[in-house]
């Protein structure tokens, strides 16, 4: 047996151990009660393993090597944290003013969507593809039907579930792997976008070259990229510890740069035909605004509980909860944890995002030329 389907074997079976059979009928707190204990104990010590606060080159190494097992423990555990907090898209937006929470969320996707020029009836990949919100939003507003490719099991059993529920199944489908390695014929889709996905990849060169492989000739990736921004200075030992929280918090092996990014679509083969960090605006309410717990940016009522839940006070009210849940025995040990580190991960991304220091909304999108040979 080769080592990749050993290891999605192995990956399928713990899935099945630690979240159980029944998956989809329950989420957020009810899901996350609801695990096999020593299942979850693992699953929080092989994600928290590489992240001891060490940034040297040989702790980098480690996370790099260790990305899918890695990633995959991650989202293990935070799936129903986000889809608890957040909803069923794992992404941030810019927000009007005005604008509710989910409205934005929704927006930011057609906008992907039509920046990758998704027509009616293309056949699209979601790489990174989560739940499946994004991929049920985009189907819905184009018409397209979308493959999501995900490594995480859970996600992936989450997202069918959501896509029955939703009538979407005819349209919309998704399949296990590491975007790495893809299984994909060459040449199979009409047009890919990631969302905030890529930033798993030990190496974005990898990644952009294998959906430049499966794209076709002529056709459009259009991604949303977290990156460091130009003001980010590696060695500044401040900077460094804002990546190494969004890095802990996210389960992200190494953050790279805006020009890495830029370069690695150049060294795949992409033309690229934008460039623009949408985070690099004016907007009155920014992208982070739901972790910041500044009340003044609630848009309107609709919002009240998702901010709440985001915010400052809300994340503290839930580590307490799942901390006394954990020591009552009711959540799995490990639990306490994972919020701390989520907690982490929200400093640092309001802090890169208020000193500009950090995007999670690169937009690229670059086109597979149409006399491409693969
Ligand atoms: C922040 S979530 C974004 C999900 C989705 N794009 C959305 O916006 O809702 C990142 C996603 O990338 C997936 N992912 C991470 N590493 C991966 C890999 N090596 N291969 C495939 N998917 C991966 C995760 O499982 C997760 O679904």
């Amino acid at each position: 047996m080769s080592e990749v389907v050993e290891l999605r074997q192995r990956q399928a079976q713990f899935t099945k151990e630690l979240h159980g059979d029944d998956i989809g009928s329950k989420s957020g707190f009810a899901a996350f009660v609801s695990k096999n204990r020593s299942a979850q104990k693992e699953a929080v010590e092989k994600y928290l393993k590489h992240w001891d606060g060490r940034t040297d080159k040989d702790a980098e190494e480690r996370r790099l090597d260790d990305y899918n097992e890695s990633t995959h423990s991650y989202y293990n555990v935070v799936t129903d944290f986000y889809e608890y907090g957040w909803g069923s898209s794992f992404h941030f937006s810019r927000f009007y003013k005005g604008e509710n929470f989910f409205a934005a969320m929704a927006r930011h996707e057609h906008y992907l969507a039509y920046q990758a020029d998704i027509q009616k009836g293309d056949l699209v990949l979601d790489v990174g593809c989560g739940v499946g919100g994004p991929a049920r939003e985009i189907s819905r507003f184009t018409g397209c039907n979308i493959i999501g490719l995900n490594n995480n099991d859970y996600q992936l059993a989450k997202a069918k579930w959501y896509a029955k529920k939703y009538h979407l199944q005819d349209q919309l489908d998704f399949v296990k792997g590491d975007f790495m390695n893809m299984d994909f014929e060459p040449n199979t889709f009409d047009k890919v976008y990631a969302i905030e996905a890529t930033c798993h990849a030990p190496s974005l060169e990898g990644v952009y070259s294998q959906i430049y492989k499966v794209l076709k000739p002529g056709g459009t990736f259009a991604v949303y990229e977290w990156v460091m921004t130009k003001n980010y200075d590696e060695s500044n030992p401040a900077h460094r510890k804002i990546a190494y929280e969004i890095e802990l918090g996210d389960g992200i092996p190494k953050m790279f740069s805006v020009d890495v990014a830029q370069e690695a679509l150049k060294s795949a083969g992409f033309e690229v035909t934008v460039a623009q960090d949408l985070a690099d605006s004016d907007d009155e309410v920014p992208w982070y605004y739901p972790l910041t717990g500044e009340w003044k940016y609630v848009q309107n009522l609709s919002d009240i509980g998702t901010f709440f839940r985001t915010s400052y006070l809300g994340r503290k009210f839930t580590t307490a909860m799942v901390s006394l849940l954990e020591k009552v025995g009711a959540a799995p040990e490990g639990s306490t944890k994972v919020t701390n580190a989520l907690e982490e991960a929200a400093v640092g991304l309001v802090a890169g995002g208020k000193e500009k220091l950090f995007t999670p909304m690169m937009l690229f999108v670059a086109k597979k030329p149409v006399d491409a040979k693969e």
